[in-house]
């Protein structure tokens, strides 16, 4: 059987994102890829399991381009953490590796009109497994959270580099927003 490695998943994305612009076609597109790619698992490394203690999850850049489009991060939650809720100001495509991860997302009720201010309701909730997908066009809002006893893992693929997008994590009892940004190992 042929492998699916990094350098092969990087290739297919700049075709995909050479050939379609509308986000759902892209992410129609690089689904199945994602999937292929966490199926191979011959391109893991140890130091992937490597987690930042304080963050409560570790985040390993595989590949960015040099305009920080087409990101490529593996994702690792410790057992009982997770995410705020956040957006990414790009298209996500993010497949199970390992684990299951409890996925929350969000709609936005306000208009954003207010700066700092952000109105959030749940619109839907759901565990994403080994192999599953989840996907949101720019401006979709969820949250993760690891409730298993055991590490997480998933692979993310932004149409560029989230700490470059100027995205937002929420907060739901003060209804507020402000910026989010992950510390990258090796960073
Ligand atoms: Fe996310």
């Amino acid at each position: 059987m042929t492998t699916y490695q990094l350098q092969d998943y990087v290739s297919d994305l700049r075709r995909v994102t050479r050939d379609v612009t509308d986000e759902s076609a892209i992410i129609d597109r690089v689904g199945p890829l994602a999937q292929r790619l966490v199926a191979d698992r011959t391109w893991v490394r140890p130091e992937y399991y490597e987690c930042n203690e304080a963050q409560g999850f570790g985040v390993h850049l595989l590949h960015e381009e040099p305009d920080h489009s087409l990101a490529v991060l593996v994702v690792n939650w410790l057992p009982g953490r997770g995410t705020p809720p956040h957006d990414h100001g790009t298209w996500a495509v993010v497949a199970g590796l390992e684990g299951e991860e409890h996925n929350t997302r969000y709609r936005r009720v306000d208009d954003g009109s207010r700066p700092g201010h952000a109105e959030l309701e749940v619109m839907d909730d759901f565990v994403a497994a080994a192999g599953d997908l989840v996907c949101m066009k720019t401006g979709g809002i969820h949250k993760v959270v690891n409730e298993t006893d055991r590490m997480t893992l998933s692979v993310h693929t932004y149409g560029r580099h989230v700490n470059h997008t100027n995205r937002r994590q929420f907060d739901l009892a003060s209804k507020s927003c402000k910026e989010f940004l992950v510390d990258i190992a090796g960073d």
